[in-house]
């Protein structure tokens, strides 16, 4: 199996994200997130595409799991306007977010003294990730969205760094999710209600609905990520990007 991303691939920086210092940089900001889908694996694919924009900027956020999905980290950082990624442990440190699965495993963290400054909040007035990277975005997209963070959303949940940008997210700016799971999670009666939601009655939510097709697992029928050409499509007309020269 090839080496895949882990949450030790970005160690907390040590200066907080203010997107105070971005406001004036005349580009686009597009937030792009993934889950713990297979379709995770698209994401390159996603930014090598956006990345042909002009006056663009990207930031990443990207769930624990979705790291399974994802090469290492680095390589996504050398694609051309990937400007940042962002991670749950850059928000908590490890040992307080409440939910044991979303926690990066000790052994994928770098050794850090304990006074060593980062940029994990410490005090008030300090900046909060989740809010900064919600003001500093002008669109969130969320390619691939799992059944689990689609259900968290609905419920309300907001236990890793996605989802407290999605809980706390400005309902002017365009948010879009392109749900992606195995045909019998999406044709669950749940999945149908939690869309419902998000379509008739949250209706900032843009639901990127899935595709038929054969699926990872072997299983045929909806519920494959929208094609990824599509989304960037859909990005693109949304945002009124402009190819580069
Ligand atoms: C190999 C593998 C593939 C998976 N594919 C999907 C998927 O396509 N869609 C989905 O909703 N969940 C899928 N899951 C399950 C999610 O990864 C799991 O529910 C996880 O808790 C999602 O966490 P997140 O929503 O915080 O990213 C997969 C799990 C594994 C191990």
């Amino acid at each position: 199996m090839p080496p895949h991303a882990s949450p030790s691939d970005i160690p907390t920086p040590k200066t907080a994200f203010k997107a105070s210092d971005h406001a004036s940089d005349g580009k686009t900001h597009i937030l792009l997130a993934a889950t713990g889908s297979v379709a995770t694996i698209k994401i390159p694919l996603i930014l090598a595409s956006l990345s042909k924009y002009s006056n663009i900027s990207i930031r990443l956020v990207f769930t624990t799991s979705s790291l399974l999905f994802l090469p290492p980290l680095a390589e996504l950082l050398e694609i051309s306007n990937v400007d940042g990624i962002h991670l749950d442990h850059h928000e908590w440190p490890r040992g307080l977010s409440s939910n044991p699965a979303e926690q990066p495993r000790a052994s994928d963290i770098p050794a850090q003294e304990d006074d060593e400054e980062t940029a994990i909040w410490a005090k008030i007035g300090d900046p909060i990730l989740h809010i900064e990277l919600r003001r500093w975005a002008d669109i969130l997209v969320i390619a691939p969205l799992s059944a689990n963070s689609l259900a968290k959303i609905v419920g309300g949940f907001s236990d890793n760094l996605l989802l407290s940008v999605i809980r706390a997210w400005d309902t002017n700016k365009p948010l879009a999710v392109a749900p992606a799971m195995n045909t019998l999670m999406w044709d669950h009666p749940v999945t149908t209600s939690q869309i419902r939601v998000l379509e008739t009655e949250w209706r900032w939510f843009r639901v990127l609905r899935p595709v038929e097709k054969i699926l990872a697992c072997g299983d045929s029928g909806s519920g494959a990520m929208k094609e990824w050409s599509t989304i960037v499509a859909w990005v693109a007309e949304e945002m009124g990007l402009k190819l580069e020269e």
